[in-house]
């Protein structure tokens, strides 16, 4: 299995084969995610409040996601390895964000990361870029931005907002992003975008034409707790499948039939 990079992603958008993306938290599932040939593994900032039981994904700190980026690195050997740069870490000082995005490239082994933003954020993305850091955009809904948009909305739906990301996606691209996520958009937008971008569009609740599509891993493996958001299919239901078997162990305990003579050394 050859090694996925940034010049892979680009030849799947010019040959039309769909990107395949999740994100990915910890070494176990890296190592499964790539024997199921999955592309692209990105280290979200969802792990907030997926994996560490903050609300929302502001929260999240450097150090927190170097430590995911690492585990995720050591179990992957084939998919592009993306990390997510977190909140206010990179929006604000074009220094800053090359000193974070360093810690998460030097020491976490990512190959790219991703920042959440367009316009007003294109010195820091020209300073990672220029100090030769892959950067994926991210537009539509973007969750570091919860407070501002007042909740998880689709975005892009008047003409005018769907106007402002499509230009907003440009821009990206004229910058030099390599690919761009965008998240919670009516599928007319994602077609226009991706069908205007030479870089591939990854796409998130915004429709069956982009190049590619990314879930959050737990969604589709039916791990959480709480509802998922409409866009998500859910593959497997391992939450309850998990809590089966705990309560299975816990009535074996109880009862003494665990363990038995063959779980028992002698
Ligand atoms: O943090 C994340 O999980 C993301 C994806 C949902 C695109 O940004």
């Amino acid at each position: 299995m050859s090694k996925i990079t940034i010049a892979t992603l680009q030849e799947m958008k010019k040959s039309k084969e769909k990107i395949v993306a999740l994100t990915c938290y910890d070494a176990s599932m890296a190592r499964l995610l790539n024997e199921e040939s999955v592309d692209l593994l990105l280290v979200g900032d969802s792990v907030a409040n997926v994996k560490l039981g903050y609300e929302h994904t502001l929260p999240v700190t450097l150090e927190e996601m170097l430590h995911h980026t690492r585990a995720v690195k050591r179990g992957n050997s084939r998919a592009l390895l993306v990390a997510d740069m977190p909140f206010l870490t990179y929006e604000y000082d074009s220094k800053h964000a090359v000193r974070s995005v360093g810690r998460l490239i030097k020491e976490g082994g990512a190959e790219a990361v991703k920042v959440e933003g367009g316009e007003s954020i294109l010195p820091s993305i020209k300073a990672l870029i220029h100090a030769n850091v892959p950067v994926m955009g991210h537009l539509g809904l973007t969750p570091q931005a919860i407070n501002r948009l007042g909740g998880y909305r689709v975005q892009g739906r008047t003409p005018q907002d769907a106007d402002r990301i499509l230009r907003q996606a440009r821009i990206l691209e004229e910058t030099g992003v390599f690919t761009l996520v965008l998240e919670a958009v009516p599928a007319e937008l994602a077609k226009r975008v991706t069908e205007s971008l030479s870089i591939p569009v990854i796409g998130i609740g915004a429709g069956p034409d982009c190049d590619g599509q990314i879930l959050v891993l737990d969604d589709l493996l039916g791990l959480g707790e709480g509802p998922v958001p409409k866009f998500v299919k859910t593959y497997a239901s391992l939450r309850g499948e998990a809590a089966r078997a705990v309560r299975h162990f816990r009535d074996d305990v109880k009862s003494g039939k665990f363990p038995q003579p063959e779980q028992t050394y002698t």
